[in-house]
């Protein structure tokens, strides 16, 4: 089921580029290590997000603010279109965030108490807790620890007469294997709503994640590489189901109609996820900027990975053969402590933070949290489900994904997307550091 994985054409060529270009030498390896003591890899300030230019982006969000028009109206409207516009999909629709597009698209794909969904592990408690919001139960697929992504071989077997949809999740903004999922999906009828919240303009075969499923979701959180603050979008080509999807959004007033109109009827059960004009000016101004940062976090990307591939223990993310773009929402690369004379994963991270790399572990395993439980002592699920497959203990030993815990628990290391719009020298300074712990790392098995 999953394919050859080959580097994208995009990767490959500059990839084989690259790798001719040694780590450069104009730091001293012989510097002690910053954690202990001495001068660190990097002081100066990494590019900070989000990114506001007052010149460029203030003028709608004043004539918003200063027009009184404040809930969604025109600039929302505006911003529904663009989106659409920009990831190619028929209709987009913007609600308040992430975790509310995938519960809207859920619940209008008739997703609901005693259905099953099959999800990866590796990923943010956002794509999982909108299936426990709709009733549903959350069924945990093992991920390709090569692609961080959930593992298509893996899913047939979790498949059960329950099981209504599956959540792909471009984790890290790196695309899934959405050709072998779609595959699955079809063969069984089971819906499929992209959770692309981490994935702004990555691509598979020049088609934009998000627009290959029933349904996409994106995310516009304050972190994400089109920043709102709080914010999201369902995207799809499905005219029915975006009609439903926007009376939802809007205490499921008739389809269609921008605001309610008192007296009009409420048709379909709704809830109310409007953005405001002022949250769509800035992400009107933000929108502006995406593929040109988009081209940038590629490029270092490239770049970066072929450097601290030749790093022993360092190995970075591969992409499936057909993805053209990726959007680098993180880079990730697995840390193998062998080749690191069995230097813990901890102190790595602090290590190389202090060498003024900033970096994190990732994901805590999803799979076995006591949120699950909670869920399934709730009414509803007692009600829907049958006890044991309620049995909390029985449920962690049927969702247990060991590639899953290896990447959370011991490997996984990113790199948050800012700092992928640096410069080179920023990407060399960042392999230096790596390069630095690797030749020093006996120096530091005593730092707890
Ligand atoms: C993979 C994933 N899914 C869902 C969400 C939820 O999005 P939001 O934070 O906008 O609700 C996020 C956001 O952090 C995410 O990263």
């Amino acid at each position: 089921m999953t394919p050859s994985l080959v580097p994208s054409l995009l990767t490959e060529k500059t990839e084989s580029q690259q790798a001719k270009s040694p780590i450069t030498t104009s730091f001293s390896l012989a510097e002690p290590l910053a954690l202990l003591g001495g001068k660190p890899v990097r002081s100066s300030a990494w590019p900070t997000w989000p990114i506001w230019k007052p010149e460029t982006d203030e003028k709608q969000l004043l004539e918003v603010i200063r027009s009184g028009v404040w809930s969604r109206a025109d600039v929302v409207n505006e911003f529904e279109a663009k989106w659409a516009q920009t990831v190619g999909a028929k209709r987009a629709l913007a609600v308040v965030n992430g975790t509310n597009a995938l519960i809207t698209a859920l619940a209008q794909l008739d997703i609901r108490g005693g259905d099953e969904v099959l999800v990866p592990p590796y990923t943010f408690i956002g794509t999982v807790a909108p299936v426990i919001a709709n009733g549903a139960m959350p069924v945990f697929v093992d991920v390709d620890p090569e692609t961080f992504q959930i593992d298509p071989s893996k899913i047939e077997a979790k498949i059960t007469p329950r099981t209504k949809a599956i959540i792909p999740v471009h984790i890290l903004g790196l695309p899934a294997n959405m050709p072998a999922i779609l595959a699955i999906a079809k063969k069984h009828n089971l819906a499929v709503i992209e959770d692309a919240c981490q994935a702004h303009l990555a691509e598979i075969d020049h088609k934009q994640v998000g627009t290959f499923g029933d349904a996409g979701c994106f995310s516009f959180q304050n972190s994400k590489n089109l920043a709102i603050g709080e914010a999201g979008a369902i995207v799809s080509n499905n005219d029915l189901f975006m009609d439903r999807c926007f009376s939802y959004h809007n205490y499921g007033n008739p389809f269609g109609m921008a605001s309610g109109v008192i007296g009009a009827g409420t048709i379909i059960q709704g809830n109310k996820q409007r953005l405001t004009e002022y949250q769509a000016a800035i992400g009107l101004a933000q929108l502006k900027r995406l593929d040109a940062q988009t081209t940038l976090r590629n490029e270092n990307a490239v770049y970066l990975k072929a450097k601290i591939q030749k790093i022993p223990g360092i190995v970075p993310y591969k992409l499936y053969g057909n993805v053209t773009r990726a959007a680098f929402h993180l880079f990730p690369f697995r840390y193998k402590k062998e080749a690191f004379k069995n230097l813990s994963r901890d102190t790595f991270v602090k290590a190389l933070s202090a060498e003024g790399i900033p970096c994190s572990k990732g994901y805590a395993t999803l799979n076995n949290m006591p949120y699950l439980n909670d869920a399934f002592q709730s009414k509803n699920f007692q009600k829907m489900y049958p006890k044991s497959q309620l049995d909390f203990k029985n449920y962690i030993e049927r969702n247990h994904c060991p590639q899953n815990d290896r990447l959370c628990n011991e490997e996984a290391v990113w790199f948050s997307q800012n700092m992928l719009l640096g410069t080179r020298a920023d990407m060399d300074e960042i392999a230096n550091a790596i390069e630095k712990i690797y030749t020093h790392a006996d120096k530091l098995l005593s730092v707890k």
